[in-house]
Formats: structure tokens, C-alpha cells, sequence
């Protein structure tokens, strides 16, 4: 999902840095390579080569063309980007159909506000997990990858727990100088738990519970236990078992923070199937119920709700009534962001920062749960 080099800054700085005579360059916003009378043409045209038009780049058009690149799992690279500056560049608007043509009926459609909102950028605080051990899961992709290379990056010893050995060589890779830790398991296996566990040795500082699945969209009478057990063993088994390892070596110490994800669908029932929903609502219920036993005893236990995001979680409608009810519900769905904007809200709860913060739902959505 990253680029080559070890953060999502040096990944995308040489597509940066390429600015054509067009003016377009990797650090432009999808929104305004669409706008272009040069740009729009050549990125439309890329689209189309891919059986896809403008729309499916709707939900980004307010992120730089360069974040692309580490979202895409490497179907988007830095010479796309080269690439489609000289397309830009050598493109004569004269010579193309009017923009009312190449444009789809889909993309007309736009909720976006006329004015430009700046783009977030990460900014690490440097040593804030110094003389840390925790372990994260979920570490091979999307928010769970952001999550442990933001803690490694702030000097965290990060164990890095993912069933995915593929993710997690990447991962790894990526952060050659940092202390990472990599335990290829499934949090679902006892014997791969304790595995994880003892990769951290004597000390945990924190545990970020953020391997997850999807459901499939459907409503009570169409789950099928296969859908039922397999979202409920990693969501919830996994996640109880995994905090249930920790937890002794953090009552030992007096000390400790975990972070549990849920998701929308742990606040509200429109969000998704009825699995997946009542998955995260048990994460909220492990949540509460962990951060009133221990927190006299000095262990935080918070979850973060994260809104749409763009990582490789894969979601299937398999049901016309789950697709038709939940999509009705999504028409207040704020813009996805990146993983990184998640990392900053599950590292900001898993730091010292958050020293007074324990039993706190805390949704990172944009403001979607407001709606
Ligand atoms: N992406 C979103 O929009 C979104 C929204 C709300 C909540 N979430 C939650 O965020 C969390 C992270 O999801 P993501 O979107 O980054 O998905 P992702 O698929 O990109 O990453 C999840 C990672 O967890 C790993 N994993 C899955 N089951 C595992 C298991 N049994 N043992 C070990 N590792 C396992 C996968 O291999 C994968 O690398 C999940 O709990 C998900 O429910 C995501």
C-alpha cells in the first residue's frame, strides 16, 4: 500500500517535485487536476483506459494526486503521476471535446463546496513513544499500518502483528530504522496470541486492537452463520482474547494504554450489516466496561469510531435490502480520508497525551456521527 521509501513524505516527494509547463504537478488536488483544461482531459482519458470514469474519484477530489499513490497498493506509482504531468503538458485543450462531453452525468452531481479546504499534513512528534513496547495489530494494512508506523516513527518499539506476511515484510521494509518487531498470527489462534505476547516481553505500554473485517451488508434474517462467526471471531473474539493476554503485565505495571476500533456501525445501526454493526457495538461494550473496572488502577481503555476510510478493508453487498437501506444512509457520508488522519487520533489516545482521557468513544469521522 506505501510507496518504496519509508513514509508517505518520501514516498510522494519525486512526484512532487515534477511540475510540468502546465502547472500540474503530484502536489495538485485530484479536484483540481479534473478542473483543468489540460489536466482534466488527460486524467479523464487514464480513467477511461481502466473501464472507470471521474466519479470514482469523486470521494478525493480534495486530496493531493500524490496521496494516491500510497492508497493504491502500487497500481498508482510516482511515474503515473510523471507520466500524466507530460501528458498535461503536450495536451492542446483546442483540440479536445468541449468538457460538457468527457464529463459524466455521475460527476455533475457534486455536493462539494465551491472554496478549497487546506490539505492535512502529519506531523510527527518526535520521541513520543520513546522507551515504549506496544503492539499493534491490523500493522500489514490501511489504518492499523499508518497506526504503527506513526508510534515507530515517534520512537515507539512496535510489535507488529498482522495474519498478512506480505503486509507486514512491506511494512517493515518501509521503517528499515526503526525497532520494529514483526509476528506474522491470527489474533482468532491461542497459540499465535501468545506468540504476540511474548515478542513484547515483560512490558506493554499500549495494545491498539485495530484488526478488523467487514460484513457483507445483510440484515438479521439473511446472515449466514459463516458471515456471523467469522466477523464475530476477529472483531470481538480476537480483540477480548488479544486484551485479555495484555492486561496482567499492565495491572502489573500500573500502567498501560488501550485503543479498540470500532466504527460507525458501533454508534447507529445504518452503517452496515447486521454483524459487522453488532461486532462494534460489543467493541464498545469491551471498551466501557474495561475502562471502569481498571482505570483506578491506572490503565486507559479507549476505541476510536473511525468515519470513511481508505485502506484495503474489502465490503460486499450481498443484500438488496442491506444495499438499498444503508446506502440511503450514506448520504451524509463526509469525504474519506487517508489512514494517516486515523493513526493521529489512535496514536494521540495511546500516548501520554491522553492521561486524563479513559472510557471515551472517540468518533474520528469528520463530524459524520453529528448528522
Ligand atoms: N476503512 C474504513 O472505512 C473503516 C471504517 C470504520 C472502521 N474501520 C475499522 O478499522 C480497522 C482497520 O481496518 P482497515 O480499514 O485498515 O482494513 P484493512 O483491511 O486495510 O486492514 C486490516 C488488517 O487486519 C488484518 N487482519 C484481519 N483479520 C486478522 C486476524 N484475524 N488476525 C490478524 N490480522 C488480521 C488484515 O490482514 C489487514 O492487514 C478494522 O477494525 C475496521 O473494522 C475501518
Amino acid at each position: 500500500m506505501f510507496g518504496k521509501k519509508t513514509n508517505q513524505d518520501n514516498a510522494t516527494a519525486d512526484a512532487a517535485a515534477v511540475t510540468g509547463a502546465s502547472g500540474l504537478s503530484g502536489d495538485n488536488k485530484i479536484g483540481e487536476w479534473l478542473d483543468h483544461p489540460q489536466g482534466g482531459p488527460v486524467l479523464r482519458a487514464m480513467l477511461a483506459e481502466a473501464g472507470q470514469d471521474a466519479s470514482a474519484l469523486r470521494p478525493v477530489r480534495r486530496m493531493s494526486m500524490k496521496r494516491l499513490i500510497p492508497m493504491s497498493k502500487g497500481q498508482f506509482t510516482e511515474g503515473k503521476i510523471a507520466e500524466l504531468v507530460a501528458k498535461a503538458d503536450s495536451f492542446d485543450p483546442a483540440t479536445a471535446a468541449p468538457e460538457a462531453d468527457t464529463a459524466s452525468a455521475a460527476e455533475a452531481v457534486s455536493t462539494e463546496p465551491e472554496f478549497d479546504l487546506p490539505e492535512w499534513q502529519e506531523k510527527v512528534t518526535g520521541g513520543r513513544f520513546a522507551g515504549k513496547t506496544l503492539i499493534i495489530t491490523g500493522a500489514g494494512s490501511g489504518i492499523g499500518r499508518a497506526t504503527a508506523s506513526r508510534v515507530a516513527r515517534e520512537g515507539g518499539r512496535v510489535i507488529a502483528v498482522d495474519m498478512s506476511e506480505t503486509g507486514l515484510n512491506e511494512f517493515v521494509a518501509e521503517h528499515a530504522d526503526e525497532d520494529i518487531v514483526p509476528v506474522v498470527g491470527n489474533i482468532t489462534v491461542e497459540e499465535d496470541i501468545a506468540a504476540i505476547v511474548a515478542a513484547a516481553g515483560d512490558t506493554v505500554d499500549g495494545l491498539a486492537n485495530i484488526a478488523g473485517i467487514m460484513d457483507n451488508m445483510t440484515p438479521l434474517h439473511e446472515v449466514t452463520d459463516a458471515v456471523w462467526e467469522r466477523v464475530m471471531a476477529v472483531n470481538v473474539t480476537g480483540t477480548f482474547k488479544l486484551s485479555r493476554a495484555v492486561l496482567p503485565l499492565m495491572l502489573a505495571a500500573h500502567a498501560g494504554s488501550i485503543v479498540n476500533i470500532t466504527s460507525e456501525a458501533g454508534l447507529r445501526g445504518s452503517a452496515a450489516g447486521l454483524a459487522y454493526t453488532a461486532s462494534k457495538h460489543a467493541v464498545v461494550g469491551m471498551t466501557k466496561s474495561s475502562a471502569f473496572m481498571y482505570g483506578p488502577q491506572g490503565v486507559r481503555v479507549n476505541a476510536v469510531a473511525p468515519g470513511p476510510t481508505i485502506t484495503g478493508i474489502e465490503a460486499n453487498f450481498d443484500s438488496a435490502l442491506g444495499g438499498a437501506r444503508i446506502q440511503q444512509a450514506m448520504a451524509a457520508m463526509p469525504t474519506p480520508v487517508g489512514p494517516e488522519e486515523l493513526a493521529a487520533s489512535i496514536s494521540f489516545l495511546l500516548s501520554d497525551d491522553a492521561t486524563n482521557i479513559n472510557g471515551v468513544i472517540l468518533p474520528s469521522d469528520g463530524g459524520w456521527s453529528a448528522v
